[in-house]
């Protein structure tokens, strides 16, 4: 059990490529982290790699889009770690179909919907009762460049992630004055499965191709590295000015700059 006196936070797609940069980004700095992902071996080895750090990271296996998941780990962090100070919502799904609208799948749609925008929403509900009633505390929702602009063949996506900045604005205002931060993270592509699967969808004959397009999206000639957006929202929900709330944070290379 650790101390109470220790802060502790919930990450979900913590076994993804950003999540396991912010879980280790998150327990270097002394904070324990809730780390949930869909895939119980990305957690469990996360686990392990940061047995040695100074603070705890307690693996759960489950979809960060069920409700009754959602409500059962974050009761857990409480129990578990005395007290809960913020949430880092990563876990998140590609669009899957490459296709104009018309085309995509609704199913395809739902799914999408389920896991990037009804996560966060639940990560959110089931959180904040605990933020409130500890005097407050922060809260950071990983957006995108598509949840504030768009790209052909990725409706679903934006339709998902445009809705992640709406509600996380909305608890930015209807909390604010119980203690609460709420702000939103919004990388560009990043080198991670999820980037591949992007530079796949882009161009299936030649994934890197597919690549060189979200290169050459941005100003500095790579894509993001998601130890760089995960420590900015690090910065978001452990270091920002109090009045740092309902901000869309872009991690992306200049490429909103245009
Ligand atoms: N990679 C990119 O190019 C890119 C660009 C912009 C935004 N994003 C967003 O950044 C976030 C992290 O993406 P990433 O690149 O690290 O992807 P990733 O595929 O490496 O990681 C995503 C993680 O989420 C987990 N996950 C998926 N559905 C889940 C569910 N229902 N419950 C619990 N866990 C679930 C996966 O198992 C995976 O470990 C996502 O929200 C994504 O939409 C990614």
């Amino acid at each position: 059990m650790a101390t109470e006196s220790r802060r502790s936070v919930i990450v979900t797609g913590a076994g993804g490529g950003m999540g396991a940069a912010a879980v280790r980004q998150l327990v270097k700095r002394n904070v324990n982290v809730l780390a949930v992902d869909l895939r119980p071996q990305s957690v469990e080895l996360l686990k392990s790699e940061l047995a040695d750090a100074p603070a705890e990271v307690l693996p759960v296996a489950g979809d960060a889009a069920d409700a009754e998941t959602v409500q059962a780990f974050v009761a857990l962090a409480i129990t578990h770690f005395g007290r809960l100070d913020g949430v880092f919502n990563i876990a998140g799904v590609g669009t899957g179909e490459f296709r104009p609208l018309a085309e995509v799948q609704n199913a395809t749609y739902d799914e999408v919907m389920r896991v990037n925008a009804k996560s966060v929403w639940l990560g959110m509900k089931y959180a904040l009762p605990h933020l409130v009633a500890g005097g407050g505390g922060t809260i950071v929702n990983t957006g995108s460049h598509l949840a504030w602009h768009a790209a052909p063949t990725f409706s679903a996506y934006c339709a998902s992630k445009h809705a992640v900045i709406g509600m996380t604005k909305a608890v930015a205002l209807e909390y604010g004055r119980d203690n609460v931060r709420a702000n939103i993270v919004c990388p560009s592509a990043m080198e991670t499965a999820m980037g591949q699967e992007a530079a796949e969808g882009i161009d299936p004959e030649d994934p890197r191709a597919g690549w060189q397009v979200m290169i050459d999206q941005s100003a500095n000639g790579r894509v993001a590295r998601p130890e760089e957006t995960a420590a900015v929202g690090v910065w978001l929900l452990l270091d920002a000015p109090q009045h740092v709330s309902g901000v869309v944070f872009p991690v992306d290379g200049a490429q909103s700059a245009k």
